[in-house]
């Protein structure tokens, strides 16, 4: 059932707002700071159906996420992959398009609806077990299939860290009434925060001031890396127009869009690798192992366009096992220079 009373963040801010301790409604509320640009997952307090204006035509599914309204039936029982249909609204009925208080926060008791602070992120913040068909990728974001394998989810990481540990800072304690909310409801990776000895995070005793510096390297190799991939992207696309009209165009045509598939894999995750190093690592050398297979087996059926079928034309497609294997080995040699880097 639905509730009739309204579910926009109007129903905590009386006292929540930044006379009260801790102005959590003024972090939650990114879309209404000075500069705040429109744009998808830019924040909890963007409507979804201004940033997204596809969403209401869409079915139930995207109500679940994007909506307040879906977000409560769906976060009542919270099985991951399992949206719950049966109980979600129409998206025409739904009147609260944000992520409001009431989406994590029970009204009645301020109590989270799902206790679990990977569980309560990872039922809207998954990628729908996106796979590389072949087809031109739909938007995803598989912020939970790429944290759920990581060092951080399996034990690696000398302490398991939770979506809230990470995307919600607790900030010293201050007592005044326009302090910081504590834990932080911008829900931005503060890693300065984070690494406050005068905070509760724990990043500190292991991490000291570095944590910046540290992150802020490991999404350099994979923001440098995406951009290589655009130039090579660019280039297998010119190709694969000049293999239009051959016999090898649908397969060429298919690695191609599974390497963007792969590239979206990183870039849709949208934390450059830190969510798990080793899976972007690999979703990206799979993109660039394609895109040069394009580019090469495609720039060939260009100049020879009679070149019978035991020729590139004929060429298997690299599939994803192939490469995911290929890929894993370089996976494997990077983390073995990660490892051995001195110091953190
Ligand atoms: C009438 C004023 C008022 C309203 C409205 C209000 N709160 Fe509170 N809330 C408080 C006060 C006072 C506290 C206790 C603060 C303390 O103990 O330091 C509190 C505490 C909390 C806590 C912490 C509970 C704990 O266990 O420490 C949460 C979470 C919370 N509120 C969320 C909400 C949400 C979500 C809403 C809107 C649905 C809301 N509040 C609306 C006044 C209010
Ligand atoms: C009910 C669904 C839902 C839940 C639950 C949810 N999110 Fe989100 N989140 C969204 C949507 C939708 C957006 C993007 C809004 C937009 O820009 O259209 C978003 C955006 C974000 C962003 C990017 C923008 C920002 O504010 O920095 C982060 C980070 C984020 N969420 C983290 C979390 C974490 C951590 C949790 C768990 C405590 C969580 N989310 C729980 C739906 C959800
Ligand atoms: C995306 C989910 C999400 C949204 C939206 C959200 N919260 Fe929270 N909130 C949490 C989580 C998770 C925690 C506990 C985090 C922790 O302790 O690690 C929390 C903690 C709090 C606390 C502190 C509780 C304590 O024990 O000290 C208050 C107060 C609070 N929220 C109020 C609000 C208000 C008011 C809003 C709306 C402006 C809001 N929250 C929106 C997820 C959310
Ligand atoms: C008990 C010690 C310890 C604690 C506590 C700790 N870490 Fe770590 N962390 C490490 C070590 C050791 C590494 C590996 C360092 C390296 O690779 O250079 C690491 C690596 C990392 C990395 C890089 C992982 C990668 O894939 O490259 C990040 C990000 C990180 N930690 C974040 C955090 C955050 C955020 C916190 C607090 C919420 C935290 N850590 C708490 C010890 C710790
Ligand atoms: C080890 C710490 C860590 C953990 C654990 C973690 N994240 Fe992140 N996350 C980050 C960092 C760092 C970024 C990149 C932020 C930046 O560059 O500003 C990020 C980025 C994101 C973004 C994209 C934000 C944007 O502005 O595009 C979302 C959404 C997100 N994380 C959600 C999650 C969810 C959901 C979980 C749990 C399933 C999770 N994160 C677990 C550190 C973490």
């Amino acid at each position: 059932m639905q509730p009739k009373v309204d579910l926009s963040a109007g129903l905590c801010e009386n006292c929540h707002g930044d006379t009260s301790h801790g102005a959590v409604i003024k972090e939650w509320d990114e879309y209404s700071s000075p500069g705040f640009e429109m744009g998808a997952m830019l924040s909890h307090s963007e409507p979804t159906d201004v940033a997204e204006p596809f969403v209401p035509d869409s079915g139930k599914s995207c109500v679940s996420c994007k909506s307040t309204d879906g977000a409560v039936p769906n976060l009542a029982a919270p099985e991951i992959y399992d949206l719950n249909e049966d109980a979600l609204p129409e998206p025409a009925a739904v009147k609260e398009w944000r992520i409001t208080c009431t989406a994590c926060h029970n009204p009645h008791t301020t109590a989270l609806r799902v206790e679990d602070g990977i569980q309560l992120c990872a039922n809207c913040h998954n990628g729908r077990e996106a796979k590389a068909e072949g087809a031109p990728t739909e938007y995803f974001y598989p912020n939970w299939e790429m944290y759920s394998s990581s060092d951080f989810a399996t034990g690696v990481h000398p302490v398991e860290l939770t979506c809230t540990d990470c995307h919600m800072a607790q900030s010293p304690v201050d007592s005044s009434a326009n302090g910081p909310a504590s834990p932080d409801h911008t829900f931005n990776f503060d890693p300065v925060l984070l690494s406050d000895p005068e905070t509760e995070n724990e990043c500190y005793a292991c991490h000291e001031k570095n944590l910046a510096s540290l992150v802020a390297e490991r999404q350099e190799n994979i923001s440098g890396e995406l951009q290589a991939l655009g130039q090579l992207e660019v280039n297998a696309g010119e190709a694969l127009e000049t293999a239009n009209g051959t016999e090898a165009y649908p397969k060429l045509e298919k690695a191609y869009n599974n390497a963007l598939f792969h590239m979206a894999y990183v870039e849709n995750d949208g934390s450059l690798g830190i969510h798990n190093m080793d899976k972007a690592t690999i979703h990206l050398e799979t993109a660039r192992g394609l895109l040069e297979y394009v580019t090469e087996a495609a720039g060939a059926t260009g100049e020879k366009p009679t070149e019978g079928p035991e020729g590139p034309a004929s060429e298997e497609v690299p599939d994803f096992g192939a490469a995911i294997a290929f890929a894993g080995l370089l996976g494997a040699l990077f983390l073995r220079k990660m490892k051995t880097r001195p110091g953190k």
